[in-house]
Order: C-alpha cells, then sequence, then structure tokens
C-alpha cells in the first residue's frame, strides 16, 4: 500500500520542510509502505503525475523554501477549468482523482494546504477518501489553528522590508507605504507593523477613515517627525469603499486577487500632508525564501503528528496549533471560516497604546 502527499494552494515557506517531516516519520514507522507525492496540487491527482519519495528526496529540505512538489491555486477537482471550444467550463473530475488514488493503491492522502486546498480534501474525504489536512498559508487566515506555517517567515520579510524602509522614509523626510498580503485578513499587516515600527497599520476588519489616517501622519509632523511609515494589507479599504482588486484570475474558484491599496493610500496620504509618498508592493517576496526557525518547527511538529494521527486510526482530520500544542481538528471545523483580526484584540489595544493608529480613531 502507499500514502499520498500533495501541497495545493499558494506556496509558503515551510512547504520542504512538512514533506521531510512526512517521509522521514513514514520511512522510520512503515519502511515497507510507500510513498507518492502527487505533482502541481490537486493538477497532479487529476492527471495521475506523481514521484515517489524517499528519506534520499528530502535530503537538505528543511531549510528550502516553496515545494518540491509543485503547487497550483486554481486546480479544483470538483470545480475542474476546461475550455470547451474556446469557452471556459468548470467539470467535476473529483472521481478521476479517486481513481488514481486507487491505482496508486493510496490509503491515506496528506494535503498540505490552505483553506481552498483542505476545502476540497474535505470534499473527498465525503466521497469515501481518507485525507489528513496540514494547514499552511502565510495569510495565517484558518480559524481552527492559532498559526499555519508560513506565516512566521511572511512576517519575517515584512518586517524587514519595513526596517529597510525607515532609514529610507527618514533620509528623505516621506510618507513609505508598504502593502503586504493576507487576503481579507490582517495577520501580516498586524504582526509586520508591530514588529517593524509602524506608524499606522490599516486592516481590512477596520475599515479605515482617511480623515483619522491624515490626522496621525499631520500630527507626527507638528510633532517635528517628518517621515512616516504605514503598513496596509492588500484586503484594507475605506469607510464607504471597496477592496482594490489588482488581477481576476478567472481559471481559479476564487479568482479576485487583491492588490493596489498601497498606492491609493500613499498618493491620499501625500494630498492631505503635502508630504512626500512612496509605496512599495512586497508581492511573492512574501512567499519566497527559507521558513524561519519557528515555521520549521511548526512544519515538522505539523508533518509528524499528521502520520501518528493516521497511524492511531483518525482520518478526516487537520492537525492544528492550539494553545502551544498540536492537537487535531475535524476537517470539516477546520475549513468552516476565515480566522480575522478580532478589533478588540489583545495586539491591537497594545498597538494603540504605543500610539499606532488603525485609521479608525
Ligand atoms: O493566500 C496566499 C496569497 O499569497 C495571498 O496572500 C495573496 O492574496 C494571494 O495568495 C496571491 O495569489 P497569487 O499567487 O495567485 O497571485
Amino acid at each position: 500500500m502507499a500514502v499520498g502527499i500533495l501541497t495545493g494552494g499558494g506556496d509558503c515557506p515551510g512547504l520542504n520542510a512538512v514533506i521531510r517531516a512526512l517521509v522521514k516519520t513514514l520511512q522510520q514507522k512503515l519502511p515497507e509502505e510507500k510513498i507518492i507525492g502527487f505533482l502541481d496540487g490537486f493538477r497532479g491527482a487529476i492527471e495521475n503525475r506523481s514521484v515517489p519519495l524517499t528519506t534520499k528526496d528530502v535530503v537538505g529540505l528543511l531549510p528550502k523554501g516553496g515545494t518540491i512538489l509543485g503547487t497550483s491555486n486554481r486546480d479544483n477537482p470538483f470545480k475542474f477549468p476546461i475550455s470547451v471550444n474556446g469557452t471556459l467550463e468548470f467539470h467535476d473530475v473529483s472521481d478521476t482523482v479517486i481513481e488514481n488514488l486507487h491505482k496508486n493503491n493510496i490509503e491515506v492522502l496528506f494535503v498540505i494546504g490552505g483553506d481552498g486546498s483542505l476545502s476540497i480534501a474535505h470534499e473527498l474525504s465525503q466521497k469515501g477518501v481518507k485525507v489528513i489536512g496540514i494547514p499552511k498559508t502565510i495569510d495565517n487566515d484558518l480559524d481552527a489553528t492559532d498559526f499555519t506555517f508560513g506565516f512566521d517567515s511572511a512576517v519575517r520579510t515584512a518586517t524587514k522590508a519595513l526596517d529597510m524602509l525607515h532609514t529610507t522614509a527618514e533620509s528623505h523626510h516621506r510618507i513609505m507605504v508598504l502593502e503586504v498580503m493576507g487576503r481579507y485578513a490582517g495577520w501580516i499587516a498586524l504582526y509586520s507593523g508591530l514588529a517593524g515600527g509602524a506608524d499606522v497599520i490599516l486592516i481590512p476588519e477596520i475599515p479605515f477613515n482617511w480623515d483619522a489616517v491624515c490626522r496621525k501622519i499631520q500630527q507626527r509632523k507638528a510633532e517635528g517627525k517628518h517621515f512616516s511609515i504605514v503598513v496596509v494589507a492588500e484586503g484594507a479599504y475605506p469607510e464607504g469603499g471597496e477592496r482594490v482588486i489588482a488581477r481576476y484570475v478567472k481559471e481559479s474558484t476564487d479568482p479576485a486577487r487583491l492588490g493596489g491599496i498601497g498606492q491609493v493610500v500613499a498618493d491620499h496620504l501625500s494630498r492631505c500632508t503635502g508630504l512626500e509618498s512612496r509605496v512599495t508592493v512586497l508581492g511573492h517576496l512574501q512567499r519566497g525564501g527559507g521558513p524561519t526557525p519557528f515555521d520549521r518547527i511548526l512544519a515538522t511538529r505539523f508533518g509528524v503528528a499528521a502520520v501518528n494521527t493516521w497511524l492511531q486510526g483518525n482520518y478526516n482530520v487537520m492537525v492544528a496549533f492550539l494553545g502551544g500544542r498540536v492537537t487535531t481538528v475535524p476537517l470539516s471545523e477546520g475549513i468552516k471560516k476565515l480566522k480575522l483580526v478580532p478589533v478588540d484584540s489583545e495586539l491591537i489595544v497594545t498597538a494603540k497604546a504605543i500610539g499606532i493608529s488603525f485609521g479608525d480613531e
């Protein structure tokens, strides 16, 4: 028999670390079991493209960014994009996935993914496939786990960017706006803004008031601080306004890709304060590079826990990090809702206590 592994959705630092942990644990506990890695997310399971994995294949993977298996954030087998006479149609090809799993004698499929891939995993489980979910995403927006791996690494990159923007902001007396990822959640903006000493943090959970943001920058100017640092989450938007969408990926079941609010904020702040502004869109740098020590450890714990969970006879669950411990939750719970920043959270209260503005007062 064999086990299957796939990485789905947007990549993030730590995916390779999980693959390594899964393979090492499996080979130690079940040396006879074949390990099959499906390529390019669910597309590999649909097209039956895979590679065998042994401990030799995971040598040196712990610090390596990306995923050796490849990934995709647009290949949902329940709504698979197929061009029919030039028109894009979405077909349910989940039975093909199930056939391919049977062909490969797959007993259990480890799906390493965010809310999209774990929702697919859940749908497959309802058709009888045994799956174990492993949550990843830089966005940290899965409700059933305190942290996903990838998040800490993205925060590291965004914080480093803020440190670097500080020096040039100060030299040129400018407003520097950093746009970070996170989709509909403001976790990356909040954490990096706190760690990087931002003056203003704009997150989707708190629609901002233009006057309040301008006031904050003007107040700094009046205090003799002729530069300001603003972190804006890609999903942030002004009161009564809308999110800025950078592009639509029509093959994707979640086609809107956010982006562009940073420039809008920079332009507005220049106008209302008379200070020069510049915007940096951090983009996919947040998903690149190797994982931080925290993410390496979390990914390793998740990988080992996922194998142990299956060996204990459990499946259709997701491993999760709750209250400092690795545990499991039913997959259905794991995908129920997105985890947004609670507006009254201790982190927001802390940030406000040191004068950081969220553009709401
Ligand atoms: O979910 C991870 C993420 O990086 C989001 O933060 C971002 O909105 C999106 O993926 C970008 O997607 P793509 O790689 O398709 O541009």
